[in-house]
Order: structure tokens, then sequence, then C-alpha cells
């Protein structure tokens, strides 16, 4: 099936994936309020149409997170891409790089960010988890040093994992080993079963090597998450300022006064998140409360942005309303999920070219441009 959209990406993963994968990804907190919010609080705002200015073509080049990249979205992290399809994250890296935008590895991943090193020599980025072992954050940060990481996204909104119900229900993170019922689930999806298996068992590769950690990629994944810091404060913050000699972005902020907090402390970018709804159930969506943190910091710290984005129009609403740049999460796992490297180029050419025709039709020749009109191009519903 051609994928035209990302709910299109959607529904092919849905038939690719064991189930017990599929909701990990599609997945939120408890009743997924949140979840539902950050997608239906785009409604809440309206594109201004203006007609006869047709630009002959638009730019969707915009500068983030210090360069300039020539669409205004990047693929952020989203954990375990190796069980999703084979090579998972040097697929969705592949076609990152292929479209010229950054892709950045989370902690939790099958494939290490040195091993991304070796398949391009585009930008990487990584993201953190600080685990109550700070000997592991260390050995994370200088290998990411190694393979020249230039942005480090310290993610805040996950001291505590909070109950995924169907997570819960389906035994991710509860079960260590192969039991099996989940056997013939796998069974049931053989070719991803196949894609996956060719490239042997997946392991989280940060812990592979650690035995404590267990055997195997889901009695990884359950300690990894149960040795994340719960106590994780500002302090820390402190001390990567002081460790990390790079870009720092905060990404997990939803509240202005600890955006102001960030930029105290010396972060040079925020991503106004709430973890795809997966976290606090019940938190404010992220397009919702975007206006309020980009007044309150006025220009004085970056901020990009994720959370429900599966249109290019949701993408203009949040560069009007004082986003940078935009973090794809769901979109592109589900694109990998259903095609590999060539889902995920699919999925960003779409969102390219829906962001493209949203511009024309609103009479703007350049991301740049809507930049600058801002709120002005939007009305509320
Ligand atoms: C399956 C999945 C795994 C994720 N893993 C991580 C992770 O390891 N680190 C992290 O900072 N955020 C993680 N996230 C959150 C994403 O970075 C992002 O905040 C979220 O997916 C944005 O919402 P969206 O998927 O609706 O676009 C994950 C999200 C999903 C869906």
């Amino acid at each position: 099936m051609e994928l035209i959209n990302v709910e299109d990406a959607r529904q092919a993963a849905r038939r690719r994936l064991p189930r017990i994968f599929f909701d990990y990804i599609d997945g939120g907190a408890f009743g997924e309020a949140t979840l539902r919010a950050n997608r239906a609080d785009f409604d809440r705002w309206r594109l201004v149409q203006r007609v006869l200015v047709n630009p002959a073509s638009r730019d969707l080049a915009t500068t983030y997170l210090g360069s300039r990249h020539p669409l205004p979205f990047m693929l952020g992290p989203v954990g375990f891409l190796g069980l999703y399809a084979g090579r998972g994250e040097q697929q969705a890296t592949q076609a990152a790089h292929a479209a010229g935008v950054p892709l950045c590895l989370s902690s939790f991943s099958i494939a290490s960010i040195a091993e991304l090193r070796r398949e391009t020599a585009g930008p990487l980025m990584f993201q953190l988890y600080i685990l109550k072992d700070r000997s592991f954050c260390e050995e994370l940060l200088a290998e990411a040093e190694r393979a020249g990481v230039d942005t480090l996204f310290l993610t805040v909104d996950t001291a505590i994992t909070s109950v995924r119900e169907r997570d819960v229900r389906n035994g991710f993170r509860s079960l260590t080993k192969l039991s099996p019922g989940l056997l013939a689930q796998f069974l049931a999806r053989p070719s991803w079963f196949l894609d996956l298996m060719r490239n042997g068992a997946p392991q989280v590769r940060a812990v592979s090597h650690k035995p404590e950690f267990g055997r195997g990629v889901l009695a990884q994944a359950a300690a990894l998450s149960s040795r994340i810091d719960q106590t994780l404060s500002w302090q820390d913050v402190a001390w990567l300022r002081g460790r990390w000699k790079g870009r720092l972005v905060i990404k997990g902020i939803l509240a202005a006064a600890d955006a102001l907090r960030a930029r105290d402390e010396g972060a040079d970018g925020i991503v106004v998140s709430n973890h795809g709804g997966r976290q606090l159930d019940c938190a404010s969506s992220t397009i919702g409360v975007l206006p309020e943190i980009a007044a309150a910091l006025d220009g004085s710290l970056e901020i990009l942005i994720d959370g429900g984005f599966r249109r290019g129009s949701d993408i203009v609403k949040a560069l009007a309303l004082g986003a940078s740049g935009v973090l794809l999460g769901r979109a592109y796992a589900f694109a990998l999920a259903a095609a590999g490297t060539a889902g995920v180029s699919r999925i960003i050419e779409a969102l390219a070219r829906e962001t493209d025709i949203t511009l024309a039709l609103m009479g703007l020749a350049s991301v740049d441009e809507l930049r600058a009109k801002g709120a002005a191009v939007l009305r509320p519903a």
C-alpha cells in the first residue's frame, strides 16, 4: 500500500508489527487524555489563507540547533527503533541524512551512536537518560563525544516511567524473555520476524556487554527503565552543563517557569514535550502551552517542540507560534516499521510536501517568512 500520509504509515505498521510493539509505539499513559490532546489541540488554530501573491516556489529551509537545515523538522529520539525493523536506527538515519535532516538517537537503542557514525558522516545527535549509575552516563557521554555528537538532548520528563496500560496488558517490560504466547505473536508476523532475525537477536547495545542488565532486549529494556534516576534535579543539569561542552537541549518542558530555569542553567534550547502523551496523563498538549512558553522566553532561548505532529499544517502552526523546529516521533517510527528506509523517506517527503503546499496557499514564500510573521498567520478556531 502506498504511504500517502502518516496515518497510512500507522496502519501499515499495525499490520506488520506484533501487537506488543505496535501498542508500545502507539499508546500513551493511563487514559491517554494527553495523547489525544496533542492531536486535538492543533484544531484550536486555523491558518490564514492569502491569495494572488503566489511565490513561484517555497523555501522550506530554516535554522535550528545552530545550523541551516533543508526542512523545519527532524527525527527525534524514539527508543528501540531496531525492534520495529532490522537495523532500524541505521535505516532511519539513512533516510534522515538523505533528506538532510538530523536524527537524535535514543539512549535506549539497538544500535549505538558509534555504529551510526560508521554509517554516515552526517550530523548525529544523542538523547541521554541519566541512570542512577553515573559511570554508565559517563560512558555514554564519552561515546557520544567520540562519535562527534554536537547536540545532546537531556530528557527530564521520565524520572518515573508512567503506566502505559496497553503495555501492561501486553507484558512489555514485565516479560523478560520470550514466552510461548509472544513467540506465537512474532511468528504471525513473519516478514517482520525474518527481517529482524536476519540481523541477529536484538540487544540494547549500550548495555549488551553488562550482564547485570540481563540477556535479550526485553530484559534489558526493563532493567534500563528501572534504573533511571528518579531523583534527577536541576543540580544534575548544572553538573551536565559543566561536563558537556556541546549544545545542550532539555527535552520535556511544559511550564514557562521550567523553560526560564532551563535557560538560566545554561541550556542552549528546550523541547516543549510531554513525551508524546506517554508520561503525565492529563498534562497539557504541547501546541497548547507553546504560546505561553514562547512569550515567557521572549526569544531568549531556542524552542523546539514535539507531540502529535502528523501533518504539514501542524508543523506550520508550531513554527508560527514560536518554535524553531519540530521533532517527529511516532510519525517516522511507524514509517520505519512499515517500510524501513524507504518508508521513513516517504513520510519525510509527504510532510515536506504538505508543509510546502500549506505555505503556498497561505501566500508565504518560505519557512523563514512564516517564522518572521509568527502568530499573525493564524486565527483561533
Ligand atoms: C515508541 C516511543 C519511544 C520513545 N522513546 C524515547 C526515548 O527513548 N527518549 C526520549 O527522550 N523520548 C522518547 N520518546 C518520546 C519522543 O521523543 C517524542 O517526545 C514523542 O514521540 C513525540 O510525540 P509523537 O510521537 O506523537 O510525535 C519515545 C516515543 C515513542 C512513541
